[in-house]
C-alpha cells in the first residue's frame, strides 16, 4: 500500500533525495519556492499519511480533518509550533515532528548580532551611509554612540537551548549578570553556573527582569501565556539605556507598546528577528520609522549548513512518523 505525503515546499537537495527514494512513498510536493497556498494544502491533504509544513503553513483543526483517518504525523520543519494545533493532532494520535536542536546555533549567533546591533545603532549607522548623509556627520565623539555590552545584565525571557547558548556566546564580552524567567523547571546548564564573575539566576516576576535587565532578550515559545507579554507595562519598568531583543515569536511583544516606548524614550532600541503580522510588513510600517528599531524578516536559522539539517530532519521524521518508529525529535503533544 503506497503512503502519500504532502510537502508544502521544495526542499534542498539531500532532502528532496532522501524523500524521493524511499520506496512506496507517493510524494504530492507545492512546486514553488513561494510560501504553500493553503487552498492547495487542504485540497491535497485528502487522503494524506503524513505532512511536512512550515510555520508559515497553519495546521490545524480543518487541515486535518480534511486529511482523514489515516494521517499519521505532521513533521514541521521549525522549532517553534506555535502554528499547529497540538489538541487537534493529540486526539487523532498523530505525531508531531520538529527541528528543535539543528538550528540552536544558527538561532544563538543571530541573537547576538541583534543585540551588537541595537546597542551600537548598525542599523541606524548604516542607513546614513546608505542615505548618503555620511558627509554631514563627519568623526566626533560622541556620534553614534550607544552602551556598551561589557558589564551589563543579561535578561531572559524563557531560557531553553537557544537562550542558553546565547548566554554562552555572550560570556566572552564580560557581561556582569544573567537573569532568566521560565515557565520550565529546571536549572541551567553547569558550566553557565561555574562560570567566576558571572551571576546566572532565575528571578521569581517579569517586572524584575523588565527592571534590572540592560538586555532584554525574548525566547520563549508563543503561547496563549506569552502573548504580549512585554506590554506597555513592561516597557515602563525598563532602563532606558536597555535594548530589547525577541528572536522567538512576534505576538510576544506589544508592537504598539514598543513603538511607544522607543518614541518616549523608554527604552534605547531593539533587536527584532520577529514581529506580530510578518511577513505583511509594509514600508510605512511604524517600526520602521524607528532608526533604533533593527528588524530583520525572521532570519535566525538561515544559514546554508542549518537550513540543510532542518530539511533532512523534517524528512527523517516524517518517514520515522510513517513508520512509527523514533523521530529525531518529537514533539510531547
Ligand atoms: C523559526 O522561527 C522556527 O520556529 O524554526
Ligand atoms: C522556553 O524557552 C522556556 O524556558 O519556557
Amino acid at each position: 500500500q503506497k503512503h502519500k505525503v504532502v510537502v508544502t515546499r521544495k526542499l534542498i537537495a539531500e532532502a528532496q533525495n532522501l524523500l524521493n527514494t524511499v520506496p512506496g512513498l507517493e510524494v504530492v510536493q507545492w512546486p514553488s519556492e513561494q510560501p504553500c497556498e493553503r487552498s492547495w494544502l487542504l485540497e491535497h491533504a485528502k487522503g494524506a499519511a503524513g505532512i511536512l509544513l512550515m510555520l508559515s503553513d497553519k495546521c490545524d483543526e480543518e487541515l486535518v480533518s480534511k486529511a482523514g483517518d489515516q494521517l499519521k504525523v505532521i513533521a514541521s520543519f521549525s522549532v517553534g509550533i506555535d502554528h499547529v494545533d497540538r489538541k487537534a493532532l493529540k486526539e487523532r494520535h498523530i505525531r508531531l515532528g520538529f527541528t528543535p536542536t539543528c538550528l540552536t546555533d544558527a538561532v544563538a549567533d543571530l541573537t547576538v548580532m541583534l543585540i551588537l546591533m541595537a546597542q551600537r545603532r548598525g542599523g541606524e549607522a548604516m542607513g546614513k551611509v546608505l542615505a548618503g548623509e555620511w558627509p554631514q556627520m563627519p568623526w566626533h565623539p560622541l556620534l553614534m554612540t550607544g552602551p556598551q555590552i561589557r558589564g551589563c545584565t543579561v535578561g531572559f525571557l524563557g531560557f531553553g537551548r537557544i537562550a542558553q547558548a546565547t548566554l554562552k556566546r555572550l560570556l566572552p564580552f564580560g557581561i556582569k549578570r544573567a537573569i532568566y524567567l521560565t515557565s520550565k523547571p529546571g536549572k541551567p546548564i553547569k558550566e553557565l553556573e561555574d562560570q567566576p564573575g558571572l551571576a546566572t539566576e532565575a528571578v521569581g516576576s517579569i517586572e524584575q527582569l523588565a527592571a534590572e535587565s540592560d538586555v532584554v532578550i525574548v525566547g520563549c515559545p508563543l503561547t496563549p501565556d506569552t502573548k504580549h507579554i512585554v506590554n506597555a507595562d513592561f516597557f515602563s519598568r525598563m532602563k532606558k539605556t536597555a535594548v530589547l531583543i525577541n528572536i522567538a515569536r512576534g505576538p510576544v511583544v506589544d508592537t504598539d507598546a514598543l513603538v511607544a516606548a522607543l518614541d518616549g524614550g523608554q527604552i534605547f532600541g531593539a533587536g527584532l528577528d520577529v514581529i506580530e503580522n510578518e511577513p505583511n510588513i509594509q514600508a510605512d510600517h511604524p517600526l520602521l520609522k524607528q532608526p533604533r528599531c533593527v528588524l530583520m524578516p525572521h532570519i535566525g536559522s538561515a544559514t546554508i549548513e542549518t537550513r540543510e539539517d532542518m530539511a533532512i530532519e523534517s524528512v527523517k521524521n516524517l518517514l520515522a512518523g510513517l513508520k512509527g518508529e523514533a523521530m529525531v525529535n518529537e514533539y510531547e503533544l
